[in-house]
């Protein structure tokens, strides 16, 4: 399939070239229209149609043609940040919330699986938390004991369990789950589909409008208009400041070797280090084929980094030493995290918004957050009662989690300085062929990128979300912002939000308005 999300190929894009779609015109209103077709607007667009409602989904590129496809595919109840850490920002009953839901999630994908009959290599394994060397033992006993508050089904081990797994200090998490994001996607759609829902791809959302109905304009000026609308394009384009304050964009690096068949164990790993590496294998589908092994991390914040090679190079080093058993490296892969301030997504109503309702912070458990959206959000449209609606609510204030706010937030604020440095090449002749960089010219910087033929791709650098530089990211051949994440393809058209528009013509300057940010903590 066609990702329009960066240049590298995970392993679950070459399965599937048909993921439906239909192109006859949608009537509005509709009860619900969604706006991305990811694990998180194909998760909720099949569970309201379930319930009888008429939902269309549109996105500006093809179904799963963002971070779905870039995912590897753990399916978790064991929080992301640690239940530690969890535990201290949302209290004990928020953690066992927390847990409970991503279980939740596990156990809805599970079923929906036996029910449309999908094949998507779906999985029960255990899951196994490593102590990184270098890391206090004291920090996975500390974890074994809140994980055990949570609700977890969690044990620990002095070295691991599992034989033909050589690594030392270990908690064990029940009831994990591994897929193929891909193949659960098309299923989910060709279901959805069954029951009367409407995907229409390659069809741009520029702004939504509240009110009765919630008015979506689409790109080339027809409106589109629903009784409520969920914002589901990993990062939302309807709100300004109030959610990019909340969350930090990150790249995270995937590589995937062969390795005998069997000869790693089924289930998945991640370890302490900071950041971490997470593990799983893919089962080979053939009785004589090879297994996948997908080792995970090096992650670094969005645009404030270009050293791809250098990472996969370290993932490639550390698997070599945990798992000799790997043989060629036959992927590399990027895709991109939106951690929040304080470990769990945001889902439920946009905040000040009526009609309309957001998914995004995935928070590195994006298929299970994306599902809880779906389980969510369906309820909070049909105006049931959902337990998790406060934990997830996206005008939730993270008091607790203040200092992380500031951090994050300076260091978007420093971002600004990019308008007064000098360009990082002299004139376009140093830009070799294949790459990018930008440019001063007077008061205007240049994103320049020359293409593998010598010719010259121009853009203002100026990110059209709130006026931060954008930076070359050579692995995924994009203009990558460093303040909010958003990605830009060399022609200057929108990847990733937040930025709905695309980057101006090269002559452009900065926009009127930008270039200082308000630190205060969102209301
Ligand atoms: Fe916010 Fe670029 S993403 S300024």
């Amino acid at each position: 399939m066609k990702s329009d999300s960066g240049k590298t190929v995970s392993t679950w894009m070459g399965v599937d070239s048909t993921l439906p779609q239909d192109s006859a015109p949608v009537e509005s209103p509709v009860d619900v229209c969604v706006i991305g077709g990811g694990i998180s607007g194909m998760s909720v667009a099949y569970l309201l149609a379930r319930d009888g409602r008429s939902v269309v989904v549109i996105d500006d590129g093809p179904v799963g043609g963002g971070e779905t496809a870039r995912t590897s595919a753990h399916l978790s109840s064991a929080i992301d940040d640690g239940f530690v850490r969890i535990e201290k920002i949302h209290g004990p009953e928020g953690a066992r919330l927390a847990h409970a839901s991503h279980a939740a999630a596990i156990d809805c994908i599970e079923s929906i699986v036996r029910d449309e009959n999908i094949d998507c290599e779906f999985q029960r394994v255990d899951g196994f938390l490593f102590q990184a060397p270098g890391t206090s033992p004291e920090e996975l006993a500390l974890e074994y004991a809140a994980a055990q508050r949570a609700g977890a089904k969690v044990e620990a081990f002095p070295r691991s369990p599992v034989p033909g797994l050589a690594l030392g200090p270990c908690l064990r998490f029940a009831g994990q789950a591994q897929m193929h994001p891909m193949l659960y996607l098309r299923g989910l759609c060709q279901a959805f589909l069954r029951r009367g829902g409407r995907i229409q791809c390659g069809v741009r959302a520029e702004a939504v409008h509240d009110g009765e109905p919630v008015r979506i304009e689409l790109q080339g000026g027809r409106i589109l208009e629903a009784r409520s609308v969920v914002v589901a394009t990993n990062s939302p384009f309807t709100t300004l400041f109030a959610m990019h304050t909340k969350q930090a964009p990150y790249r995270t690096f995937v590589i995937g070797a062969d390795c005998p068949r069997g000869g790693i164990p089924n289930v998945l790993m991640w370890d302490t280090a900071d950041p971490y590496h997470y593990v799983r294998t893919v089962p080979s589908r053939t009785p004589d084929g090879l297994d996948l092994l997908l080792v995970g991390g090096e992650d670094h914040k969005t645009g404030q980094a270009d050293d791809g090679p250098e990472r996969f190079q370290r993932l490639e080093r550390w698997m070599r030493e945990n798992f000799p058993g790997a043989e060629t490296v036959r992927y590399r892969w990027s895709g991109q995290v939106l951690e929040t301030l304080d470990g769990l997504a945001y889902i439920g109503r946009e905040p000040g918004a009526k009609h309309i309702y957001l998914s995004t912070g995935d928070s590195g458990m994006g298929l299970t957050h994306g599902t809880i959206a779906g389980m969510l959000l369906t309820d909070l449209i049909q105006g049931r009662d959902n337990p998790w609606s406060d934990l997830y609510a996206p005008d939730r204030k993270p008091v607790k989690a203040t200092g992380e706010f500031l951090r994050e937030n300076l260091n978007v604020a420093a971002q600004f300085a990019d308008h007064v440095k000098p360009g990082q090449a002299q004139d376009e002749d140093a830009i070799p062929n294949g790459s990018g960089a930008v440019l001063r010219r007077g008061m205007h910087l240049v994103a320049a990128y020359r293409d593998g033929d010598g010719h010259l791709h121009e853009r203002s650098a100026v990110c059209t979300h709130l006026g931060c530089i954008v930076h070359f990211n050579s692995t995924e051949t994009t203009w990558d912002c460093p303040c909010h994440g958003s990605r830009f393809g060399v022609d200057g058209q929108v990847l990733n939000g937040p930025a709905s528009k695309p980057l101006g013509e090269a002559e452009l300057g900065m926009p009127q308005g930008v270039g200082s940010v308000d630190l205060r903590p969102a209301q």
